[in-house]
């Protein structure tokens, strides 16, 4: 497997708090993969740490199977918590610096202005810009020396829907040029539109991790709803149930793993039934990711 980063056993300790607790990892090339935890979990020291900005207490990781180190750095592109611009330049200027610092070419500014879409807005002032605009030219810099992962701590937070879906867009277009992106979020839906792996981090501990496709791909639940007085019955007896509860006027049928929603349909269709409602829900990873936080203690 051709893995971008690997992680072993890697912990931080401030004082007697233990922010990362022994966390292994590995994520493949390609991957955008989507640190979740609720606030202190670690999601960000755990970032710092493969950024070379936070010293770990123990352990170890390798980027494209080397050890950190300056130039393997220099694959890494990051935008970490508040990104620091100088609010009476412009966005150009910004980045005209920023390429000095990190000594790469000026002639990949108007690419980067272009992959965040702000080259319309590349002459006016930082501090005239949007949240939003602000999060993308943050992006844009961490694009500059065409980095092979770009790494994001909570690229959507404080923007309001429009701003957030702008920046998942932005994301799966980066990621569709074959960049590797971690990035850390709370949100759940975020990380479930964007992502291809996931991990969940409480109090420092890895607690699940595994690709996002699996969401959803759980047993099913179907809501069933048709006038007929039998109907419980019916669902009873169909071999894919699992389980039946009633809300909100229909039946709510859990399905064996395999079965899927249109297998009851056929069923029911088999035996005579014309439903008024039929609708299967999947497990998203709000539920997925409840259960994993409730069951594991
Ligand atoms: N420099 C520090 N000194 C002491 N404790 C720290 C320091 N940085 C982080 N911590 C603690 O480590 C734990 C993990 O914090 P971290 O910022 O990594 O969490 P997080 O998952 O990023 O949270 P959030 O979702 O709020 O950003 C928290 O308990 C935090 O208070
Ligand atoms: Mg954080």
């Amino acid at each position: 497997m051709n893995n971008v980063l690997s992680v072993s056993g890697l912990t931080k300790n401030f004082g007697k708090l233990c922010a990362v607790n022994n966390l292994s990892l590995e994520i493949g090339a390609g991957h955008v993969f989507g640190m979740l935890g609720p606030n202190g979990s670690g999601k960000t020291t755990t970032l710092g740490m493969l950024m070379g900005v936070i010293n770990p207490t123990r352990g170890s990781f390798s980027w494209f199977g080397e050890p950190p180190g300056h130039e393997v750095r220099k694959k890494i592109g990051a935008v970490l918590e508040h990104p620091i611009f100088y609010p009476y330049l412009s966005g150009q200027r910004n980045l005209e610096l920023n390429a000095t610092i990190k000594e790469c070419s000026k002639e990949n500014i108007s690419r980067v202005l272009d992959i965040v879409e702000l080259t319309t807005r590349k002459d006016d002032p930082y501090k005239t810009y949007s949240l939003g605009m602000k999060q993308r030219l943050a992006i844009a810099s961490a694009l500059l020396n065409d980095p092979t992962v770009l790494i994001l701590d909570e690229p959507t937070n404080g923007l309001d829907p429009m701003g957030i879906a702008e920046i998942r867009e932005l994301i799966k277009k980066i990621a569709a040029g074959g960049k590797t992106i971690i990035l850390a979020s709370h949100l759940l839906d975020e990380v479930q539109k964007v992502c291809t792996h996931f991990a969940v981090l409480r109090k420092g501990n890895l607690i699940y991790t595994g690709p996002v496709d699996v969401v959803g791909s759980g047993s099913e639940t179907v809501e069933v709803g048709a006038d007929i007085i039998e109907l419980h019955e019916i669902l009873k007896a169909f071999p894919g149930t699992n389980s039946i509860s009633r809300e909100n006027g229909f039946y709510r049928v859990t399905l064996r793993e395999s079965f899927h929603g249109r297998d009851i349909n056929r069923y029911l269709f088999e035996n005579g039934i014309t439903v008024d409602h039929l609708v299967t829900r999947k497990k998203t990873l709000e539920q997925m990711f409840l259960e994993i936080l409730s069951t594991k203690n």
